[in-house]
């Protein structure tokens, strides 16, 4: 176990790619999340749990994936108490260099009588028994009594030291429902710190949701009480009012040094990029006045607040811009930037292109030049996700609308699929309904639109209109996501992403034949 108890650290367990890709509409293909994946480590997490592997075989792929490529950082994958979903986290997990099984079971009277069926003392056992079977794979296996919160503390502790016993190397306790409250979850942990036998030698973790808006609060308080591991997400994304944010708990840690007096790993510089790069991955933007990574996080606008910060920054600030990663007077590219200054940025931004690729982008890049002056960093994400090598089954080839007060919208559009193009033409309730109903004539792609938001990137009408789109298809979301100078195209493009997101999808499963055999089960 790499944690050194006296370094006052409180290691980060990331599971925005896990309890995150929970939330509706935020569902990743693994391409996505390998790339979101890196950035986390980047950021310098201590744990990605990348997945629930026996959830899905597009899931399994995409633990396993990131276990391969991803080094230096603990992956975990998530699997209940019981043999075959331990065994498919194992299988997917065992490639990385630091390979953990995070294995739940619910201990809360509530779910034992409903859901699981079970009494206290089958679920000892149970607990018992998938602990030992997930050590004999891997070393480091964490428990999760799921609703720890709600459950009977001397029940609880009755269950730690039996699953301690059995070789757990962490104890997570999940505020399953967000129902705990800061000074409640702060004598809660407390008591399980002093009551529960060989927990000095276990990472003791806690996993807070938002559902009071509490999250946070509730983290800090465990903190406080000897947590020494946080469960979060970026943004805050997660099941229903989502996790306790990341950005929140390493920021308070960093900026009240005075009150926790304690560090994460986390390089808080690279704390709003990995935020931005999750925005533009799932299309779900965080609020404006969101803490840490907000637009208006930083930004001050009551004349009093303006006259001290000029005067003195302190006066209204308590940490600065630059120390999550925010870059107030950044460089702006425009069309006389060369390929240097743009390779460079794309270095920053933490892109990792081959030179055929650069230079795609670069010609994009300045085709969008002529078009706009000041090209921003989320301009170039854009471009960048233009190039994505999986976006070759459909492609956009020409779009024409008419429109107006006066007229029933209709549209023409040219689609090149699998290297046949395509012509449609449809009316519609707007010109964007018009070119989707031209799309789906097309494609015959039997999908729902469930989801559409259009924002302009930094400002001026000059801008680039950033369309996200979710399509459902048989309960499975894909949100596509494009951005150009004329919103009609970018919403049209947007769309053929999720289309060929949904192929991608459905071909990964097809791929899948490769399984692990089956383990040899105990009884
Ligand atoms: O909220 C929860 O209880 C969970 C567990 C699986 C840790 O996500
Ligand atoms: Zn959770």
């Amino acid at each position: 176990m790499n944690f050194d108890k006296n370094k006052k650290i409180i290691r980060i367990f990331d599971t925005t790619l896990r309890d995150g890709e929970q939330s509706p509409g935020a569902s990743m293909n693994i391409e996505e999340k390998l790339n979101l994946a890196r950035q986390l480590a980047r950021l310098g997490v201590d744990t990605i749990e990348a997945g629930f592997p026996v959830a899905s075989d597009g899931d399994f792929e995409a633990v396993k994936t990131i276990a391969q490529e991803i080094k230096n950082v603990e992956i975990a994958g998530l699997a209940r108490a019981n043999e075959k979903d331990i065994y498919r986290a194992y299988s997917a997990v065992k490639f990385a260099e630091k390979p953990v099984i995070h294995t739940f079971i619910a201990t809360s009277d509530v779910h034992l009588k409903y859901k699981l069926k079970m009494t206290r003392e089958e679920l000892i056992e149970k607990a018992v028994n998938m602990l030992k079977y997930a050590k004999s794979f891997i070393d480091e296996v964490e428990f999760s009594a799921e609703d720890a919160s709600r459950t009977d503390i001397d029940f609880l502790q009755l269950v730690f030291e039996e699953v301690i016993k059995a070789g757990a190397t962490r104890l997570n306790i999940p505020d399953t429902v967000g129902y705990a409250t800061p000074f409640e979850f702060y004598n809660f942990i407390k008591n399980i710190k002093a009551n529960v036998k060989g927990i000095e030698n276990v990472i003791l973790s806690v996993h807070c949701h938002n559902d009071l808006g509490l999250g946070t609060a509730n983290s800090l308080a465990a903190i406080l009480a000897g947590a020494n591991q946080i469960e979060c997400t970026i943004n805050g994304i997660g099941e229903r009012a989502g996790n306790a944010a990341l950005e929140e708990i390493v920021m308070a840690l960093n900026v009240r040094k005075d009150i926790y007096n304690m560090e994460t790993n986390i390089k808080t510089a690279e704390l709003y990029r990995t935020s931005q790069l999750l925005t533009y991955i799932t299309g779900i933007s965080v609020q404006p006045n969101k803490a840490i990574v907000g637009k208006n996080a930083f930004a001050h606008e009551a004349g009093i607040h303006q006259d001290g910060i000029l005067k003195e920054k302190t006066t209204y600030e308590i940490m600065t811009p630059e120390l999550v990663g925010r870059q107030p007077n950044e460089l702006v590219l425009g069309k006389h930037s060369g390929k240097h200054a743009f390779k460079e940025r794309l270095k920053s931004l933490g892109y990792l292109l081959n030179e055929e690729e650069i230079d795609k982008a670069f010609i994009k890049f300045k085709s969008l030049a002529d078009k706009k002056k000041d090209i921003y960093d989320e301009d170039i994400d854009s471009l960048v996700a233009k190039n994505s090598k999986h976006s070759e089954k459909y492609e956009l080839k020409y779009v024409n609308v008419v429109c107006g007060d006066t007229v029933t919208p209709f549209a023409m559009v040219k689609i090149m699929i699998d290297g046949e193009l395509k012509t449609s033409s449809e009316w519609g309730n707007g010109p964007v309904d018009a070119v989707y109903n031209s799309i789906i004539k097309i494609t015959g792609a039997n999908c729902t639109v469930v989801g559409y938001e259009v924002k302009s990137i930094r400002g001026t009408t000059q801008a680039q209109g950033d369309v996200s789109v979710t399509i459902e298809d048989n309960g499975i979301n894909f949100t596509g996501r494009s951005a150009h100078t004329d919103i009609v195209v970018a919403s049209a493009k947007a769309y053929i992403n999720c289309l060929n997101k949904r192929y991608i999808y459905n071909k990964n499963l097809e791929n899948i034949s490769e399984k692990e055999p089956d383990p040899i089960y105990h009884t």
